[in-house]
């Protein structure tokens, strides 16, 4: 069975490149089940409401977020009514929405989803390693394929995040950086994991960011209104093939589909 995930899509670049072929990318991997990490759709930060349900209609059957969750007010009671969109499970547990889902894969598969969001630079309000074992039993009690998207700055972190959960998930997921490592791998307990997916959008930039804007505010130090690129489009991400029936990894390949 193969579950295919789609890097952070950034801005309209990247939700048109995966609505024009996200339907015929499953068909082509032969996928049972996509989950793309939406958290820079709505120009470059934060996702609304009407953008996640853009991302489900293009082929997404779950979405992940991360450190941009809260950035626009509407998402708040989307996410708390949503069974398909998931944020970072360390934010706050008084904030709406689970950091757990679970949806279907083609052949009838129950896929667990689970987010969760490192410390370095992001500073969630609880740590990862607090909650992802008690979310993991959760998940394993429905379900032996388990993808955990880690929506973090510090390859360290990614990296032993993996390790700690080898042999308990499907794969672990690395998010944020949107540079794509060249790490894929599945480990000896038959936990496939890449570092980080990459960016589904413009790689013209900075990434994501329109390349001038973002070096002007690192050279001047001065304020500076980012703006989402438009070259270069890409849609990236892994692809995991799995047992369905023991959720052990059999490979992961990294995804990179030039667009158009
Ligand atoms: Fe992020």
């Amino acid at each position: 069975m193969n579950i295919l995930f789609i890097a952070d899509v950034v801005g309209r670049p990247g939700r048109e490149a995966l609505e024009q072929s996200l339907v015929s990318l499953r068909e082509e991997l032969d996928v049972a089940c996509c989950i793309v990490n939406g958290e820079n759709v709505a120009d470059g930060v934060g996702i609304t409401p009407k953008l996640a349900e853009r991302l489900l209609a293009a082929g997404a059957d779950a979405i992940t977020l991360g450190n941009h969750t809260w950035r626009r007010a509407e998402i708040a009671p989307y996410l708390g009514a949503s069974d398909r969109v998931v944020r970072p499970a360390n934010l706050s547990s008084s904030a709406p929405g689970r950091g757990l889902a679970f949806v279907p894969a083609t052949d009838g598969t129950k896929v667990a989803v689970l987010n969760v969001m490192g410390s370095l630079f992001l500073e969630p309000p609880r740590s990862m390693w607090e909650v992802v074992d008690d979310l993991v039993d959760e998940a394993r009690a429905t379900t032996p394929v388990v993808l955990v998207d880690v929506h973090a700055e510090a390859t360290s972190e990614k990296v032993a995040l993996a390790r700690w959960l080898d042999g308990r998930v499907t794969a672990v997921i690395g998010t944020h950086t949107h540079v794509q490592t060249s790490d894929a791998r599945v480990q000896p307990g038959g936990t496939a994991a890449i570092t980080d997916a990459g960016m589904t959008g413009p790689h013209d930039s900075v990434i994501g960011v329109k390349a001038e804007l973002a070096t002007h505010r690192m050279r001047t130090g001065m304020p500076v209104r980012f703006e989402v690129a438009e070259g270069g489009v890409r849609i990236e991400g892994a692809l995991v093939s799995c047992d369905p029936a023991t959720g052990r990894a059999a490979s992961i390949e990294p995804v990179r589909v030039p667009w158009p």
